[in-house]
């Protein structure tokens, strides 16, 4: 079976639990990076028998911008989907509903989706360290029943997953990324900012209109020059401490 990783992953966390997932599968395996900033001038044609985990972050609620844009340069076809969202602990929100309609639009069937907690990538502090094993465990069972009915040609053509329309309006957070002087101007935040908001003659600057406050850019950088304004980010942790509170859990649409 072709099957097909079409993953946004900023900092690594959403892959993680794609990998997770995707080691129940086997078959010949096709990762597509659209978290890459270059993704924008590829078009991908996935033929109908293949086999697609599609894996995005929640952020604020929703399909991250960049992803949304870079889906829609692929074309299902009618290939088999399993919807993938990953959150930070707090909710999903219309996140799956967002992406099981762009994908339906696309062309594909969206047959399973799992929606999966992982660290925060920009408030580390909660769900820390997750996914842990209790959550592997989780993901591989869920992987598991997904996989028996794909294989006996038992699973529903489509699938009822949470969310609303119209969705949240996804706010443009207050944050901006911060640069001091350790800044060396390598230009490794600007090669891997997936809103290419970086400039490549000045990385010490970001682009505030472009900037999605992924975190890529700070998870790269070599001198740990790049941060968010510490005062404003304790100032949000505060405010949203309590969404934080029990530990969320994983769930599987089928
Ligand atoms: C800008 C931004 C917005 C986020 N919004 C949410 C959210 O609405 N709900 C939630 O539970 N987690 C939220 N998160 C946490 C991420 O969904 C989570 O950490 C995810 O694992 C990041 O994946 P990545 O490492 O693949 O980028 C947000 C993170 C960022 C950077």
């Amino acid at each position: 079976m072709k099957i097909y990783e079409i993953t946004f992953s900023a900092t690594g966390r959403t892959q993680k639990v794609t990998d997770i997932i995707s080691s129940v599968f086997e078959g010949d395996k096709t990762r597509v990076d659209i978290s890459n900033p270059n993704f924008k001038d590829k078009i991908y044609e996935i033929s109908q028998d293949s086999f697609c985990i599609v894996s995005v972050p929640v952020y604020n609620g929703r399909v991250p911008t960049p992803a949304v844009d870079n889906l829609k340069n692929i074309k299902g076809n009618g290939a088999t989907a399993l919807l993938v969202a990953v959150y930070g602990n707090r909710a999903i929100d219309d996140c799956l509903l967002e992406l099981k309609n762009i994908l339906a639009e696309q062309g594909f069937k969206c047959k399973a989706a799992i929606s999966a907690v992982a660290e925060h990538s920009m408030m580390p502090q909660f769900a820390t360290n997750r996914p842990d094993d209790e959550d592997k465990k989780e993901l591989i069972g869920f992987a598991r029943k997904i996989k028996e009915k794909l294989d006996s040609n038992t699973l529903s053509e489509t699938i009822n997953v949470p969310g609303k329309m119209p969705y949240a309006k996804s706010p443009n957070l207050p944050i901006k990324i911060k640069v001091n002087k350790d800044c060396i101007k390598c230009g490794k935040c600007a090669k891997v900012c997936p809103v290419s908001a970086i400039p490549f003659d000045n990385p010490s600057c970001t682009d505030k209109s472009k900037c999605i406050t992924c975190m890529r850019c700070i998870s790269v950088c070599p001198k740990n020059a790049r941060s968010l304004p510490p005062v404003l980010l304790s100032i949000v942790s505060t405010v949203a401490k309590s969404q934080f509170k029990e530990r969320k859990g994983n769930s599987l649409f089928l």
